[in-house]
């Protein structure tokens, strides 16, 4: 028998399921072992409840071709055949919140994607190489939900991982102000061009609750456990306009920052570079040997040249300059669907595994 832990990705046959099959394909510690999806795909081979719907660039893996998929609601069958969760379902904020603790309350670690349970106050919002000490809270969590494996730990927004790493990289200039731009991908909305054509040459100017998340989770991943919850941290402020442009994969941050210690731009840079944290530390299998690079060249970072960097799961950063109303600008990039979504959550996972919160039932 394997010794791998057995995983369930709770809406497996969307997007960002997809995304975690595909990156689990070969992975040295997790086995996808269950299925599970909305009652139209419940009952069917995975292969059949894609159907046309695949859309990574690499083949559908064979072994997951001819598992049976579960339906996500059926909580005890799906829960007993695996070791913990990744969950990426499609539901209603307040159905999502409900069935992830429903998850946890048998026993079953759940590492989510979804937004629901973010400011959740003892549930960890984790940037693994930022706020690993943020797993803390799951102790007091466990106590509220009245179990001893099973528990919610989450990623944040996909939009923020442009440019929170960096400002936290850069913490002890203190920033204390930052105006953010992004560009997201439509892949973000879990789209291709294929299924959006109305994207081609487009842009549109409203992505509806992105600019809240933009602006208030890095303080959450900056934030301090305090008395068994996460207190966010009242600085930076920041300000955040999400635009859709016409990119399949890649968010791209254009960003403002004041600092209370103005650095120079070799200090900025030297910080980038030299930022390590506990997923490099501890050599977790996803984790990106550099998580942010500085590009010195005028034109970069860009979307095509750049965003597979370190697999997806390293930051690109370009352009840092004085400005002539704040102190610096910078433009970052990271892969949304990678670092922002499934690979995030995967190397979450991999933290928690580390440190002794997910393990065999
Ligand atoms: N795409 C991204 O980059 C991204 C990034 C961050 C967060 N997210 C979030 O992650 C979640 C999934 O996104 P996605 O882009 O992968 O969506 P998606 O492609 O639409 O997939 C949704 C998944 O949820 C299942 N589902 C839908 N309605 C359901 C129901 N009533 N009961 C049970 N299962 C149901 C679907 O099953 P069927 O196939 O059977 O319908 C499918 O497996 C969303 O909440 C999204 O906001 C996405």
């Amino acid at each position: 028998m394997s010794d791998k832990l057995k995983v369930g990705i709770l809406g497996g046959t969307g997007m960002v399921g997809q995304r975690f099959i595909s990156l689990l394909e070969n992975h040295p510690w997790f086995e996808v072992t269950t299925i599970a999806a909305s009652p139209r795909s419940a009952g069917k081979k995975y292969v059949e409840a894609v159907g046309d719907r695949w859309k990574m660039d690499t083949p559908m893996p064979e072994k997951v071709k001819d598992i049976v998929v579960m339906n996500v609601n059926e909580v005890e069958a799906v829960a007993s055949q695996v070791d913990f969760v990744f969950s990426a379902v499609d539901m209603s904020k307040d159905e999502i919140r409900a069935i992830e603790e429903a998850y946890a309350k048998t026993e079953t670690p759940v590492v989510s994607n979804n937004s629901a349970h973010r400011w959740t106050p003892d549930v960890p919002m984790i940037i693994p190489e930022i706020n690993d000490s943020h797993t803390d809270v799951i102790e007091f969590q466990k106590k509220r939900l009245g179990t001893t494996k099973g528990f919610i730990a989450v990623k944040p927004n996909c939009s923020i991982q442009s440019y929170a790493p960096v400002l936290y990289a850069w913490r002890e200039f203190e920033p204390y102000e930052v105006v953010a731009t992004t560009y997201q991908a439509i892949s973000g909305a879990g789209k291709t061009f294929k299924d959006w054509p109305e994207m081609v040459g487009n842009i549109i100017p409203y992505i509806g609750g992105e600019e809240e998340k933009s602006e208030q989770e890095p303080l959450r991943v900056f934030g301090k456990v305090e008395n068994g919850v996460i207190v966010k941290a009242e600085e930076p402020k920041i300000t955040c306009q999400c635009i859709r442009v016409p990119v399949l994969n890649g968010h791209t941050a254009a960003v403002f920052v004041k600092f209370r210690k103005k650095p120079t731009k070799e200090q900025l840079i030297e910080k980038l570079e030299s930022y390590s944290g506990a997923p490099q530390a501890l050599k977790l299998p996803s984790a990106p040997k550099q998580f942010m690079r500085y590009m010195t060249e005028d034109n970069r970072p860009q979307v095509t040249e750049d965003v597979n960097y370190e697999n997806g799961m390293g930051i690109s950063i370009g352009r840092i300059r004085e400005d002539s109303i704040y102190d610096y600008k910078f433009v970052g990039l990271s892969h949304n669907t990678v670092r922002g979504a499934a690979g995030g959550a995967v190397l979450c996972a991999e933290l928690l595994k580390a440190k002794g919160f997910i393990t065999k039932k």
